[in-house]
């Protein structure tokens, strides 16, 4: 039972049910002191979230980058961690374990154990998984590509609170670029959690579940296209002479600096372009070769293209249920 204060009277209300909520690391929770006066006690941003026990539904690629991630960024202990692997995925099973967490062949322990559940098999999986969840307690989070909150919400037990999330890889290294969306029955404490969660492995932004697909096709697949940019950047330098340990590292810092020079400074990326530009000079008729390759074409074709795969398996889901 917990106490809250009403203008004069003292009301005693039922605690939540909702489970993690009851976690004292992101409440304001009520101290009833001797005289009956009720002191709120909030605690501080920097939570002690070493307490947070994450169910991985799913222990592959995307759950360990986000696993190492959280124990980079303190929120969580590899201990405070389980995740659920077939029992083939040897090479999920030793990184989780070289985390310190265990894992287990069953989904079932993994939705008791958590507080948050995040749901990280691939879309086909899910329908699976979600009706081993028997009660609306906990906050699920899913990565999965694809998969609407509607369908999350109509296969899971009423009222359950659910959070749709697109992460990416570069979590791993606390780079990662989110986006989240809420369900229905996702509370505002629910959305503190989740951003909370994957701010702390970079940056985290709500927006409206339409922009999901593009997000996807943009930041969850966009890593994938700056790892040949960087591939294809350092094989012009070898052609070029360079050793490839050094090519690969220059195209590597190359690409984080841009992206760092267009993130911190603001300055459009057209207007740092043309500042490092000069009239007749070698980056120029490195441009001019580029244009004509058709790189601007091709990257905004991946992403339209992308995210109409995302539709697609979408779709896929929907019929598959
Ligand atoms: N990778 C990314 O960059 C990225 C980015 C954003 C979102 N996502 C999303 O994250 C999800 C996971 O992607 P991923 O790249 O991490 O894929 P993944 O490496 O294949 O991970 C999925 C894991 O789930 C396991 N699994 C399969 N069936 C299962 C079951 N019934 N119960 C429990 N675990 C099961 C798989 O085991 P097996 O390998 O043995 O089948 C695998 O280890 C996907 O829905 C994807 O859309 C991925």
């Amino acid at each position: 039972m917990e106490a809250s204060k009403s203008k004069d009277s003292l009301i005693v209300v039922q605690r939540s049910e909702r489970r993690f909520l009851d976690l004292d690391f992101f409440d304001l929770s009520d101290q009833l002191l001797a005289d009956g006066e009720v002191k709120k006690q909030r605690i501080p941003l920097n939570i002690n979230t070493n307490m947070l026990k994450i169910g991985f539904l799913g222990g592959g690629k995307m759950a360990q980058a986000l696993a190492k991630g959280f124990i980079r960024a303190g929120l969580s202990k590899g201990e405070m961690m389980l995740a659920s692997c077939l029992p083939n995925d040897i090479g999920s099973i030793e990184t989780f374990k070289e985390m310190g967490s265990n894992t287990v062949f069953a989904n079932a322990p993994v939705i008791d154990y958590g507080d948050v559940l995040i749901l990280s098999v691939k879309p086909q999986v899910v329908p699976k998984i979600l009706p081993e969840i028997h009660d609306n307690k906990k906050l699920l989070i899913s990565i999965a590509m694809g998969v609407s909150l509607t369908s999350l919400e109509r296969a899971l037990p009423e009222k359950t609170p659910v959070i749709r999330v697109m992460p990416n890889t570069p979590a791993l290294v606390g780079c990662g670029a989110t986006v989240f969306t809420r369900g229905k029955y996702a509370s505002d404490k629910d959305a503190e959690v989740t951003e909370k969660l994957f701010s702390a492995v970079g940056i985290c932004e709500q927006v409206p579940e339409n922009l999901i697909d593009p997000v996807t096709a943009l930041a969850g697949s966009g890593p994938a296209y700056v790892y040949i940019i960087i591939e294809a950047m350092a094989d012009g330098g070898v052609k070029m002479g360079l050793t490839r340990p050094i090519a690969y590292k220059l195209a590597a810092q190359t690409v984080l600096g841009a992206g760092t020079m267009v993130r911190e400074t603001n300055i459009h990326p057209g207007q740092l372009k043309d500042d490092v530009t000069s009239p007749a000079g070698s980056t120029i008729t490195g441009i001019h070769h580029l244009e004509k390759q058709g790189l601007r074409s091709a990257l905004i074709d991946a992403i339209e293209a992308a995210t109409l795969r995302c539709r697609e398996v979408s779709l896929q889901t929907e019929k598959d249920k």
